[in-house]
């Protein structure tokens, strides 16, 4: 028997010396030392040792155990810093090496303009409203006082899905629906895409956008209008800029007119950029028409109202002095860095 233990350590100290990782040491101490393991088979067989031979059997076989232990750890704790020196080794890190650059987006021209304007009616008590762009001929239409038959239809080249649906040619729609939705005071802002069958060149694009707006309460007048729209020229072009409205004609506004800034490239004088004229055309506005306010639900004996429409494009090209509208959707990185 003790010639046995000693073979038992002698294998086990061999078994350790060749082991790789803490998975071939574990697999050697559950052989010798595990409750199926070599020593323990050989202490169930003490019983069978005569009183004398026990003790002196029972105490190698402890030292046996003791010295596997001892060893087990000590093997454990060379492969272990062995596998740090090796990680350290492959994961080197060198802290010198240039960053990788990571590329942040931007917004796109249209967008820093449109948050801009978005900004000064927020400023003025305006909230945001949006609505689809198929739309029913009704809202595009119908409701803004433009019948199947008028004349206004055939200067917004409609895309028709069908007889009653349309891609909106305005977002003047946004109108009706938010007086049918909505009882006065009403102060909205709807921006949004717009379509009209053009055919694209440096000004015309199938794909536009504009940006509605509508007040309707009690006693709303043209002054309300006038110092609202001159109030949101000055946030937009500064304080120094002038405005001028001329007489107009929408089918959904009475009285209409067309609001002008002074060309702030020459103050008047006339230049390339105002073409000669010393003003350029901001938007399209008027009081709204009774009959609109009537398809609504809204007496027009006690409410008025004011409306106008802008389109976006045009505003952003003279802001950022672009010369032609299909830069805004040709997504091109080089043109959209700039901003
Ligand atoms: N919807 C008009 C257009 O597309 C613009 C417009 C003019 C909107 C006058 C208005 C308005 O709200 O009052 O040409």
């Amino acid at each position: 028997m003790k010639a046995a233990l000693e073979e038992i350590a002698k294998k086990a100290f061999e078994e350790l010396a060749h082991s790789q990782d803490l998975k071939a040491l574990d697999a050697v101490r559950v052989k010798y030392l595990g409750k199926k393991g070599e020593l323990t088979a050989i202490l169930k067989q003490m019983g069978k040792l005569s009183a004398e031979e026990r003790p002196v059997v029972g105490q190698l076989a402890n030292q046996v155990r003791a010295d596997i232990e001892e060893k087990l750890e000590e093997t454990k704790l060379n492969l272990e810093s062995k596998m740090l020196d090796l990680r350290l080794a492959c994961e080197t890190l060198d802290v010198t090496l240039p960053g990788s650059k990571q590329e942040i987006g931007k917004k796109h021209p249209l967008t820093i303009v449109l948050d801009e304007i978005k900004e000064i009616f927020i400023g003025m008590g305006f909230e945001i409203a949006q609505g689809p762009e198929v739309e029913l001929d009704y809202y595009n239409f119908e409701a803004l006082n433009v019948p199947k038959d008028h004349p206004a239809r055939d200067t917004q080249d409609t895309f028709y899905i069908n007889d009653n649906v349309v891609l909106r040619t305005q977002t003047s729609p946004m109108q009706i629906r938010t007086m049918e939705n909505q009882k006065p005071p009403i102060r909205i802002l709807a921006p949004g895409r717009v379509y009209r069958s053009d055919a694209v060149d440096a000004t015309h694009s199938p794909l536009f956008h504009q940006i509605e707006g509508l007040v309707v309460d009690k006693n709303i007048t043209m002054s309300d209008l006038k110092g609202t729209l001159e109030v949101f020229v000055k946030r937009l072009y500064g304080e120094d800029s002038v405005v001028r409205f001329r007489p107009h004609h929408f089918p959904f506004t009475e009285p209409s007119a067309e609001m002008d800034v002074q060309c702030f490239n020459c103050h008047g004088e006339g230049c390339p950029l105002c073409k000669g004229e010393g003003w350029i055309e901001i938007l399209g506005c008027g009081m709204v028409h009774p009959k609109v306010l009537k398809n609504c639900g809204i007496d027009p004996e006690e409410y008025s109202g004011f409306a106008f429409g802008m389109g976006l494009e045009r505003i952003v090209m003279r802001r950022y002095n672009i010369n032609d509208l299909r830069l805004f959707f040709e997504n091109n990185v080089r043109f959209l860095n700039q901003f």
